[in-house]
């Protein structure tokens, strides 16, 4: 007994160690910038463009998000970043900016979080329906609205406390909570309320046998 116990607990060790290698070598190597941590994603030559979408669930399959530009040190950090990689003056990358789903202009996906800081590129702005990325122009960098298709996205580190914050801040957290809140309640009532009733009960069949007429 005692033996397969033990052995039981040998072979869940396994189990996790190799789950936890694995997520390690999986794990995409972000570079610290600033007090973030980044990596530029590419698409492969078959496919250049990237959807919106795909990047960011790529992302989150490395452990990040896409990126979102909530400063001005932020977007100078990043320029940079971009800048000493060499990248192609003109050339845009996506970040988890959309105003897909949401009544505000823009909104930072991976935050859920309205766009506060904005450096637009002049003539462009918030649009209806559209994504929102960065564009190096002249060895700047801007914010530009997107159609969702092009051929770099950046990810950032996402640590837990962020990910905590982000469930706490959805509404798809809160509905079904309230639900099930709600349902335990009622649940609470009915039982409390049958106790009751089944107690009355016995007490009038008691008081019922003990009646000598
Ligand atoms: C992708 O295509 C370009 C030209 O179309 C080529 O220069 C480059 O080497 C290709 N990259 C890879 C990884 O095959
Ligand atoms: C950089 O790209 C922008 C937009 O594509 C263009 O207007 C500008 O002239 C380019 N600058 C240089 C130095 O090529």
């Amino acid at each position: 007994m005692d033996f397969r116990i033990k052995g039981f607990q040998h072979c869940m060790c396994l189990i996790l160690c190799t789950i936890y290698l694995v997520q390690c070598v999986s794990l995409y190597e972000f570079e610290k910038v600033g007090n973030f941590a980044y990596y530029i994603g590419e698409g492969d030559n078959a496919s250049v463009i990237f959807y919106w979408f795909d990047a960011r669930q790529e992302c989150r399959s490395n452990g990040g998000q896409l990126v979102s530009v909530v400063s001005e040190t932020q977007m100078n950090d990043l320029q940079k970043y971009i800048i000493d990689r060499r990248y192609a003056n003109g050339s845009r990358f996506f970040t988890s900016g959309h105003s897909f789903h949401s009544p505000e202009p823009f909104k930072w996906d991976a935050l859920q979080e309205s766009v506060d800081y904005s450096k637009w590129l002049p003539g462009e702005g918030p649009k209806d329906s559209s994504f929102l990325s960065l564009q190096l122009i002249d060895s700047q960098l801007f914010m530009v609205t997107s159609l969702g298709f092009y051929e770099y996205y950046i990810c950032e580190y996402e640590t837990r406390q962020q990910k905590l914050c982000k469930i706490l801040k959805t509404p798809d957290f809160y509905i079904p909570s309230v639900a099930i809140i709600l349902a335990i309640i009622l649940a609470l009532k009915l039982i409390l309320k049958n106790s009751k009733r089944k107690a009355k009960e016995d007490e009038q069949a008691l008081v019922g046998s003990n009646d000598p007429s």
